[in-house]
C-alpha cells in the first residue's frame, strides 16, 4: 500500500467511528457541503483550516477563534450552532441564522468537526486535491 492510501483509510476509518458514534452521522456531502460554505462565509476570519488565521483576522479584536483548538473540540454540537446561529456577543463573529438554513448551519459545522479529525491525525493530511 502506498503512504496516501495508509492515511486515507486512517482517516477513513477515524471519521467512521466517530460518525458512527453520533445520532445522525454527517455524510460525506454534507460535509462538501458545509466545506463549500464555510470557505464563502468563514474562512476570511476563521480562516481557510480553522485556524483562526484568516485574512481579516489581523484588524479583529477579539480574535476569530481557532476552530480546530481543544478549546472549541470540547463544546457539544448544540453550543456551537447556538454560537453560529446567533453570533457571540462583543466580537466580529455575526449571527448566521438569517443567511444560512438549518441544514447549511449543521453542515457548517459538520466540515469544522472534519477538520479536527484530520488535524488530530498523527500523520499529516493528504494534500488538498
Ligand atoms: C467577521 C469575522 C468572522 C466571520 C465571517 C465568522 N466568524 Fe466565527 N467567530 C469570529 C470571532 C471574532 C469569534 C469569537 C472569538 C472566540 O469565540 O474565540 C468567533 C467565534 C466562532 C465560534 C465559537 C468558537 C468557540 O470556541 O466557542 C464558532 C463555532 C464560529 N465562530 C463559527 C463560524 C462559522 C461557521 C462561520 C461562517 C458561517 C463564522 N464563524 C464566520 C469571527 C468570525
Amino acid at each position: 500500500m502506498t503512504r496516501s492510501a495508509v492515511v486515507g483509510a486512517l482517516a477513513g476509518g477515524l471519521i467512521g467511528m466517530v460518525g458512527s458514534s453520533l445520532a445522525t452521522p454527517p455524510s460525506p456531502t454534507s460535509i462538501e457541503q458545509g466545506r463549500v460554505l464555510y470557505q464563502r462565509h468563514c474562512a476570511v476570519c476563521h480562516g481557510p483550516e480553522g485556524r483562526g488565521d484568516g485574512q481579516q483576522a489581523v484588524s479583529l479584536s477579539p480574535r476569530p477563534g481557532n476552530l480546530i483548538s481543544a478549546h472549541t473540540s470540547a463544546k457539544t454540537d448544540q453550543d456551537l450552532l447556538k454560537v453560529i446561529a446567533n453570533g457571540r456577543p462583543h466580537t466580529a463573529m455575526g449571527a448566521w441564522k438569517d443567511r444560512l438554513s438549518d441544514d447549511e448551519q449543521h453542515a457548517v459545522l459538520a466540515y469544522i468537526r472534519s477538520l479536527v479529525r484530520f488535524t488530530r491525525s498523527a500523520t499529516p493530511p493528504p494534500p488538498a486535491p
